[in-house]
């Protein structure tokens, strides 16, 4: 968060929007944007989408398990995909990294401005961030930096795993110091253990989160067995989730 970016004219139309970041990579991100999107969506909202950043893109023609591409295809499939993600990388490291050995750098003013096209288009923009908030995206600018560019609030997605109180305050910790404004944290459960330990686990993970954010805690999001089988089927049942309620309601009353 050293570099301080030209902004072009803002144009956009969207009221409402999150920026969902992870406390970590694979903690459900995609699962949760798409999940909202669905939600909101069944609330008459035209909801927009973006993927600014992916790294390690599937090749082989897996595009189908892309998260810019699984994104797209159910939340907004006429979108043009280089608005919804202008930056993809096969290289599976850090986003600074990914642009490096592809030869190339990100440009946040490109993203910012994809980002404008899009909300231009719709109520509401859903933007899924990529690793944690301190991830570099550039050698001066991390996650942080860009949420601050598109003036988004922040929706923090956790696991409920042992290790998520942790990594949730020091999320929490990092958005504030960028006094980047906090939707809520979004909790989700990823893991199929159901063991006497991990149900412990899971509860006093939540109970703590709960009673030391200091922001809305939502979910958790429960854990959809079938996820990795039928992807869309699982979003469809968390996007109709007592959860998704609640964040659905706090999204359109922040507009
Ligand atoms: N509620 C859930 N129930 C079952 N599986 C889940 C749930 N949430 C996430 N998963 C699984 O966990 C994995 C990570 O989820 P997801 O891809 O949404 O994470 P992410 O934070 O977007 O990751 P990345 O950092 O790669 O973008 C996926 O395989 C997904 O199917
Ligand atoms: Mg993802």
């Amino acid at each position: 968060m050293v570099k301080t970016t030209a902004r072009p004219t803002p144009r956009s139309r969207a009221t409402t929007g999150l920026f969902l970041a992870g406390t970590d990579t694979n903690v459900g991100k995609t699962v949760a944007t798409a999940a909202l999107g669905i939600a909101l969506r069944r609330t008459g909202v035209n909801v927009g989408v973006m993927k600014p950043v992916e790294t390690g893109t599937p090749q082989n023609g897996m595009v189908s398990v892309s998260d810019a591409y699984r994104l797209r295809e159910l939340l907004t499939p006429h979108a043009n995909m280089a608005l919804l993600n202008p930056y993809r990388f096969p290289a599976p490291v850090a986003p600074a990294e990914a642009a490096r050995l592809s030869h190339t750098r990100i440009e946040l003013t490109a993203i910012l401005e994809a980002y404008q096209t899009l909300a231009g288009h719709h109520e509401s923009m859903l933007v899924e961030g990529v690793g944690g908030v301190l991830v570099p995206l550039t050698h001066t600018e991390d996650v942080c930096r860009l949420i601050k560019l598109l003036e988004l609030p922040c929706l923090v997605v956790s696991r409920t795993s042992l290790g998520a109180i942790n990594h949730t305050r020091l999320t929490l910790m990092g958005l504030r110091q960028a006094d980047i404004p906090i939707a809520g944290v979004l909790l989700n459960h990823t893991s199929a253990d159901a063991s006497r330990d991990a149900q412990l686990q899971t509860e006093s993970t939540v109970a703590w989160i709960r009673r030391l954010s200091g922001v809305p805690v939502f979910g958790p999001l429960p854990f959809q067995a079938d996820m990795a089988r039928h992807w869309e089927a699982s979003i469809n049942v968390l996007a109709g989730d007592v959860t998704m309620r609640d964040v659905v309601t706090m999204v359109r009353e922040s507009g």
